[in-house]
C-alpha cells in the first residue's frame, strides 16, 4: 500500500504542475496588472513585445520551481522505494551521531584529566604548606639539601670511551634514545617533625640523607664556601666575555689587560644593564648602554658624558686558574682564607691528553645530576642506545670504597671519585679502544679514558655542566677536523638519555617525593655525596666533621649489612 501511494504521488507530480502554474501565476498576473495600471495611469498600453517579455519571464520562474519540486519529490520517493539509498541515508546519519558521541567522549576525558590535575595541584599546595609550617613552626628543623641522583661520571665517560673505540674501528654510538617514562608517584606525607628531629639527633639513620620534596631542591647557602671551576682556561680567550649563573646570580668572566682572568657581577651599577652585552676596552668591561667602564675589581673607572662619581663599583669574585680551569670563590672571605687555593683534583693523570672540553646548561638541580653521574648501575637500563647498548644486566653491581668519596666499580673497570663541592672524576679502563670489559679493573686495562664532570649550581633547577675528556691513547685524533663536534654529539646523546629521567625525579621531588627513600648497595657513592652535602648544609662544622669521620670509618663490609637488600648506611 505504501508503495502504491508513493507511486501515485510520483505519477501525480507531473499533472499537478499546470495547477501549480496557475496557482503561482499571481506574480505574473501582478506584472500584467502593473502593465495595465500603467496604461490606466496614462502611461499608455504595453506593447506586444513587453507583454511577450513578461510572459517569458513568468514562464522561466515557473520552470525553475517545477524542476526543484520534481527533484525533491524524486528524492523522497527514492528514499522510500530504494532500500539501499535509505540505508545510505541511515548510515550517514548514524556516522554523524557516532562522530558527535566520539567528540563528547574526548571532551569527557579532558574534563576528567583537568579534574585530576586540579586535585594534584591542591595536594601539592597542601604539602608545601605543611612543609613550610613544619620548617618555620618547629624552629631548627630543616630538611637537608636535595638530591636525587643517579650517576654518571661514568656515563659520559663511558660514552666517550665507547665513542673513542668506535672512532677508530666501528661506527659511533647510536643516536639518542628516549628513556622510559618515569612512573608516576604519589607524594608521600611528610614524616612528623618530632620523628625527623629524633632521627637527626641520633646522628645516624637517614638523617644525613634527607632529600625530600622542595627543601631538597634548595641549594644550601653554605655550599658557597668552596672554589668552583666555572670555565675552561682555553675557552676564555682574550677579548671574550663569558656570562654564567652561579647560586642564582649572574657573573661575567673576562681577561684583563695583563691576560689574567677576572670575574665581576654581570650587572651595570648605573641601570643594571648586563655588562656581558658590551665590549672589552683595554681589559676593562664597557657597558653597552652609556659606556661606563669597570676594571677587574669591579670598580667603575669611566663615566662618559657626565661628571665622574667616585666609589661606584660592582661586586667582583676572587679568581684563580689551575689545571686548565678558571675557578671563582662565591663564599665568605674568611672561609677562603681557611680553604687556601683550589684543590688539585681536576687535572688529568700523567700520560693523558685532553681531547674534548664542553660546557652545557641543563635544566636540572645540580645535586640530582651529580648523583646521576655517581651511579653506574643504571647504565644497562638507561643508555641502551649509546655506550651501554647491548650490555647484559650484571648479577650484582658494587662500588668498592677505597677512600671517603671514591673507589672502584665492579664488574666495570671504572674508578670514580666525588670531588667537593661539585665534581665527579672517573677513569675508565678499555681493554681495546672503545670497549669496556666487564670483570676487569681499570688499572689492568691497556687504554684509559679520564673524565671530569663539573656540575655548577646555577640556580634551583639549573646546572652549568663542564665536561672534559682525556685519553691515554688515540692522541693522533686530536687534530682531526670536526673531532670536537663529534665528541660533543656523543656527550649530548648520553646526557639526553639521563636528563629525561633526572628531570622526572626533579618533578617528583617538587611534589614531595623522597629520592633516597630506599637506597641499596650500589647507591653507596651517591649516598655518600648526599650525606656530605647535607652535613655542609647544616652549617655546623662539628656536624660536618662528624659526618666525614663516620664516612671514613665505613668500609664496604661495615656499611652494607644484609638488611633485605637495603643499604645499611641509609637507615
Ligand atoms: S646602564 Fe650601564 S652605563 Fe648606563
Ligand atoms: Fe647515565
Amino acid at each position: 500500500m505504501a508503495e502504491a501511494a508513493a507511486a501515485s504521488a510520483l505519477v501525480g507530480a507531473a499533472p499537478a504542475a499546470p495547477r501549480r502554474t496557475c496557482w503561482r501565476r499571481p506574480p505574473a498576473a501582478r506584472r500584467v496588472a502593473g502593465l495595465r495600471s500603467r496604461a490606466a495611469a496614462g502611461d499608455g498600453m504595453p506593447t506586444p513585445l513587453e507583454v511577450l517579455r513578461n510572459d517569458v519571464s513568468c514562464l522561466k520562474d515557473l520552470h525553475g520551481e517545477l524542476v526543484a519540486a520534481h527533484r525533491s519529490a524524486h528524492d523522497e520517493v527514492v528514499a522510500v522505494l530504494n532500500p539501499i539509498a535509505g540505508e545510505q541515508m541511515t548510515r550517514a546519519l548514524e556516522e554523524q551521531i557516532a562522530g558527535m558521541q566520539a567528540e563528547l567522549a574526548v571532551a569527557h576525558v579532558q574534563i576528567h584529566r583537568s579534574e585530576g590535575r586540579l586535585r594534584d595541584t591542591v595536594a601539592h599546595l597542601t604539602e608545601l604548606e605543611n612543609n613550610v609550617r613544619q620548617s618555620f613552626g618547629s624552629g631548627a628543623w630543616t630538611d637537608g639539601p636535595a638530591t636525587v641522583a643517579s650517576a654518571e661520571a661514568g656515563v659520559a665517560a663511558a660514552a666517550a670511551t665507547a665513542a673513542a673505540a668506535e672512532a677508530t674501528a666501528a661506527p659511533a654510538a647510536a643516536p639518542t634514545a628516549a628513556p622510559e617514562a618515569v612512573q608516576q608517584q604519589r607524594p608521600r606525607p611528610a614524616a612528623p617533625p618530632a620523628q625527623r628531629a629524633a632521627a637527626q639527633r641520633s646522628g645516624g639513620g637517614r638523617a644525613g640523607l634527607a632529600s625530600r620534596g622542595q627543601p631538597g631542591l634548595t641549594i644550601p647557602e653554605q655550599l658557597k664556601d668552596f672554589w668552583f671551576p666555572v670555565e675552561f682556561s682555553a675557552s676564555l680567550v682574550e677579548g671574550r666575555m663569558v656570562p654564567f649563573e652561579l647560586f642564582g646570580d649572574m657573573w661575567v668572566l673576562f681577561r684583563d689587560e695583563s691576560g689574567a682572568a677576572a670575574c665581576v657581577k654581570d650587572e651595570c651599577a648605573h641601570r643594571a644593564c648586563p655588562l656581558s652585552l658590551g665590549s672589552l676596552v683595554d681589559g676593562r668591561l664597557q657597558c653597552p648602554y652609556h659606556g661606563w667602564e669597570y676594571d677587574r675589581e669591579g670598580a667603575c673607572t669611566k663615566m662618559p658624558s657626565t661628571a665622574f662619581c667616585k666609589g661606584i663599583k660592582v661586586q667582583a669574585l676572587p679568581v684563580a686558574e689551575a689545571d686548565g680551569l678558571v675557578w671563582v670563590w662565591p663564599g665568605r672571605p674568611e672561609a677562603r682564607a681557611e680553604a687556601g687555593p683550589p684543590p688539585l683534583l681536576a687535572r688529568p693523570p700523567a700520560g693523558f691528553e685532553v681531547h674534548a672540553e664542553l660546557v652545557l646548561d641543563v635544566p636540572v638541580e645540580h645535586g640530582l645530576l651529580l648523583e646521576n653521574l655517581l651511579d653506574l648501575a643504571h647504565a644497562p637500563f638507561t643508555h641502551t642506545t649509546t655506550f651501554a647498548k647491548g650490555w647484559p644486566v650484571p648479577d650484582a653491581v658494587r662500588f668498592n670504597a677505597a677512600r671517603l668519596l671514591g673507589g672502584s666499580w665492579e664488574p666495570y673497570p671504572i674508578d670514580m671519585e666525588f670531588g667537593p663541592p661539585c665534581m665527579v672524576l672517573s677513569t675508565i679502563g678499555l681493554t681495546s679502544p672503545g670497549k669496556i670489559e666487564r670483570g676487569a679493573r681499570a688499572a689492568s686495562c691497556k687504554n684509559h679514558l679520564h673524565q671530569l664532570h663539573v656540575c655548577l649550581p646555577s640556580s634551583e633547577g639549573r646546572t652549568r655542566l663542564l665536561y672534559r675528556m682525556s685519553l691515554d691513547f688515540l692522541g693522533w685524533t686530536r687534530g682531526l677536523p670536526g673531532i670536537g663536534a663529534f665528541w660533543k654529539s656523543i656527550a649530548e646523546q648520553v646526557l639526553g638519555e639521563d636528563l629525561v629521567l633526572v628531570k622526572g625525579q626533579q618533578d617528583r621531588m617538587a611534589r614531595g617525593a623522597d629520592v633516597w627513600a630506599n637506597p641499596v648497595s650500589y647507591d653507596k657513592l651517591g649516598v655518600r655525596y648526599r650525606r656530605w652535602r647535607n652535613s655542609v648544609a647544616s652549617g655546623d662544622p662539628a656536624v660536618r666533621q662528624q659526618a666525614e669521620a663516620s664516612l671514613r670509618q665505613m668500609s664496604a663490609g661495615d656499611i652494607f649489612a644484609p638488611t633485605g637488600g637495603q643499604e645499611e648506611e641509609a637507615h
